[in-house]
């Protein structure tokens, strides 16, 4: 089989998905959302988000199946996120997925939707090379990995103490009004900011906790002193300058992934960086991790925008990585793991 055809299903959060990926090309690709069910509770609800699974999960993968000129015979594999996130949400997508597999004969790979956050790279920018650096930001994890061997060998080189960063983002979006996600309004704000406005905390990046912790990231502090700095002002009667608290926010925040991305890279002797996750949409960090891979020597593979939040192309383009290792399927009675460590890339 040199080129694998993998149907990818993605139901972790927020968003229903289906996808086909043929090798490293993407055939079709179908995401729907309930993000606007949600907005107005300031966050996912995951009952809802569980029963808008279960209505979409049909009308998304024959959607795929269709645009992709394809039935589920025309698959070799079938690839479905089954952790970490929210535990009603993955057993719709893994209950609907072994129905799939169980009628149509195929094998069925249960992965890890982080680790796809990453693996989606190689349908812009080819195969993984060895011994690679990672860095994972999503909504709920923020952390720098050694992919020694995609997709057999990955190590956590540094992960975040408190908040994700993409959390730090969404919790400050809400002090300012913003609705859920936040981190897209914060980074539109930003655009039209001033940086250097606003003192952010850099939180490990100095002193003893930077030296003990050089890979490692905390943000709960800057969310902190953020929401201390817009109290006091508020206090005192002042407006928010709120584009430039967006975008002070958003240079700190981005700097201190880029530097310690770049020193991790620097460290195991990668010159290549691999970034992944809703958050990697983010236009700052964008920016800041090209300006300083150009100046380290490092090539910095970033999604396009729609590949950086939840989708199915992830998921398939993980598929096709097991299958063309020769990785054995997920056995019939594999569960859902909420909490599916990093180091876990396929059950
Ligand atoms: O990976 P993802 O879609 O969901 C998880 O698997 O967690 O990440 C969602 C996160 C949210 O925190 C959202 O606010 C953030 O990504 N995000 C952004 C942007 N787009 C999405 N944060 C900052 N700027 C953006 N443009
Ligand atoms: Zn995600």
């Amino acid at each position: 089989m040199s080129e694998p055809i993998v149907l990818g299903i993605e139901s972790t959060c927020d968003e229903t998905a289906a996808a086909i990926v043929r090798g490293r090309e993407l055939v079709s690709n179908v995401v729907a959302s309930s993000m606007e069910e949600h907005a107005r509770y300031g966050g996912v609800i995951p009952e809802i988000a569980s029963r808008a699974h279960a209505e979409a999960f049909v009308p998304c993968v024959s959607k795929a199946l269709t645009d992709a000129n394809m039935t589920l015979a025309d698959v070799d594999a079938i690839a479905v996120s089954a952790g970490p996130g929210l535990a009603g949400c993955l057993a719709v997508g893994v209950s609907g997925a072994k129905a799939l597999a169980w009628a149509s004969g195929k094998p069925l790979y249960g992965i890890n939707h982080v680790i796809g956050h990453i693996a989606v790279t190689q349908l812009q920018f080819g195969a993984f090379p060895p011994d690679t650096l990672a860095l994972i930001v999503s909504g709920g994890h923020t952390s720098l990995l050694h992919v020694a061997d995609m997709p057999r060998h990955i190590d956590v080189v540094g992960t975040t103490l408190d908040d994700a960063a993409g959390e730090c983002f969404d919790k400050v979006a809400r002090l300012l009004g913003f609705p859920y996600p936040g981190g897209p309004h914060i980074d539109r704000h930003a655009q039209a900011g001033d940086p250097h406005a606003i003192r952010v905390p850099q939180g490990l990046t100095q002193g003893k906790a930077g030296a003990e912790h050089p890979y490692d990231f905390s943000f709960s502090g800057v969310k902190t002193a953020v929401a201390r700095w817009i109290e006091t002002e508020q206090a005192l009667g002042h407006e928010i300058p709120v584009d430039d608290v967006c975008a002070s926010l958003a240079d700190s925040v981005a700097d201190v992934l880029a530097k310690k991305a770049m020193r991790g890279c620097k460290q195991y002797g990668s010159k290549t960086l691999i970034v992944g996750g809703g958050f990697s949409a983010n236009s700052q960090l964008r920016a800041k991790l090209l300006e300083y891979g150009e100046k380290h020597g490092v090539e910095v593979r970033i999604p396009q925008i729609k590949l950086c939040t939840d989708n199915g192309a992830m998921v398939a383009m993980l598929g096709v990585n097991l299958v063309e290792a020769g990785i054995a399927p997920s056995v019939p009675d594999f569960s859902i793991d909420s909490s599916m460590p990093l180091t876990t890339v396929s059950l």
